[in-house]
């Protein structure tokens, strides 16, 4: 167990003592079988976190805003699998076997990742050492196609452990939501802000766009004994904003070379990070401005400059990092040149990959339907798919959930969203019914 963790940690900490007192008190006892189950959104950062702050953990060099898929969505179920430290006066007698935890991702079993493990191992080393459990994890749409599934995932198994140790009834809502949060921050960054959006619901959300900022506390009230280092808020925005409409165009699918823990390793050895740090408060207070104010252009233009900077950090860095690919740099051409001539609502970003995400407003479908058509005429995009959620789920698409069901979830509205084979095939009004 990492002991720093929870005496850096106050609110941890604190939440720790309140849970061991109760199971001292007979009142956290896991058994076989138990389960717990969170459902979560993914997420696209309209401004990206790249780099975390020296000697702190997983604490960002700069705030950072997204957009929450709704309805790209992680599933995860948490299940007891037997007891196996017989409790030696409240503590783990150490000399049994290691209990084991075992995961099934998207319908496979896998060995789990050293990453997932050692934040379960974490997340139960005060309130139940001794258990072994089965993380049970499904996302409605494809690994490794550049939608965040560390996002949705992580904050899918902090909300399904918080649910399995039955946390409701020593946490109040505020309490809760921030154990769930600050937990996810700590399985991924990104996490955090698709931890404000977990819920026990499998159903996709409702169809308006909501954005969540993880915010640096640089102006925390130095009252507080404790002040917090970051905190995740809902963003005011604009009904401008409301219907936000999102799409991938999937480039290439393989998986990235180099992971994102890595990458934000590397931000602060490019000499370009701490110019693009400079400038941030001025952009981040500028881009809530704009949300709330209801800009489109200026949500537009920052995010882009945004996206395009936080690559140019990457490039730039001590291991040169390329995510974008030629196809990547074409495909935003045509997309920016087509924006411009129709002057449509819409704009593009990137995460760490080649696949951009593409957000527009209803109206701007037209527009975005062209940029397909032209793509699709252009040979190298052959093989690109496009990646819309749908918004009303037809039942027979709800595949790959059984085992969730067999545990006795409902499944309400949950799909594999299939992508759109030959984007030249996508019209406006493929793109605006779904
Ligand atoms: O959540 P992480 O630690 O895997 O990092 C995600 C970083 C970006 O996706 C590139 C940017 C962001 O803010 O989501």
């Amino acid at each position: 167990m990492d002991t720093h963790l929870f005496e850096e940690n106050p609110f941890l900490h604190e939440v720790a003592r309140r849970l061991l007192k109760a199971r001292e008190q007979g009142q956290l006892l896991l058994q076989n079988g138990d389960s717990g189950f969170a459902s979560a959104p993914s997420n696209i950062a309209l401004l990206k976190y790249w780099g975390k702050k020296n000697g702190l953990r997983q604490i960002p060099v700069n705030s950072s805003l997204s957009l929450s898929l709704g309805n790209f969505r992680s599933v995860t179920c948490v299940s007891v699998r037997g007891r196996f430290f017989p409790l030696k006066n409240g503590h783990p007698d150490n000399t049994g076997a290691r209990p084991e935890f075992t995961v099934s991702l998207n319908g496979r079993d896998e060995v789990m990742p050293a990453k997932m493990e050692k934040f379960l191992r974490n997340i139960l080393a005060i309130y139940a050492p001794d258990i072994a459990l089965h993380v049970l994890s499904q996302n409605n749409f494809p690994t490794a196609c550049g939608v965040a599934s560390s996002a949705s995932g992580y904050a899918a198994l902090a909300g399904a452990v918080a649910d399995l140790l039955n946390l409701e009834r020593f946490l109040d809502e505020a309490e809760l939501a921030l154990w769930i949060n600050e937990w996810s921050r700590l399985g991924s960054g990104s996490a955090t802000r698709s931890s404000v959006m977990a819920n026990k619901s499998t159903k996709m959300s409702s169809s308006v766009s909501r954005f969540v900022a993880w915010e640096l506390c640089e102006n925390a009230d130095a009252r507080a004994e404790t002040p917090p280092l970051s905190r995740t808020l809902e963003c005011v925005a604009h009904s401008k904003f409301q219907k936000l409409r999102h799409c991938l165009l999937v480039l290439d699918s393989s998986p990235k070379a180099t992971g994102s823990s890595e990458g934000h390793e590397l931000a602060q050895t490019s000499v370009l990070q701490s110019l693009r740090l400079a400038q941030y408060p001025r952009r981040y207070t500028a881009m809530l401005g704009a949300l709330a104010g209801g800009d489109f252009g200026k949500v537009a233009e920052t995010s882009e400059t945004d996206a395009f900077e936080m690559h140019a950090v990457m490039a730039t860095g001590a291991v040169p990092l390329q995510y974008m690919s030629s196809l990547t740099s074409t495909a935003l051409k045509m997309f920016v040149e087509e924006r411009n001539r129709n002057s449509a609502e819409m704009f593009w970003t990137l995460d760490a990959g080649p696949n951009p995400h593409f957000l527009f407003d209803a109206e701007a479908a037209y527009a975005l339907a062209d940029v397909f058509a032209k793509l699709g005429l252009d040979d190298r995009f052959k093989n690109a798919r496009v990646l819309l959620p749908c918004r009303e789920v037809p039942q027979e698409l709800i595949v790959g959930l059984e085992p969730l069901e067999k545990l006795g979830f409902r499944i309400d509205s949950m799909t594999s969203e299939p992508m759109l084979e030959n984007c030249d095939l996508l019209t406006a009004s493929q793109i605006l019914c779904r």
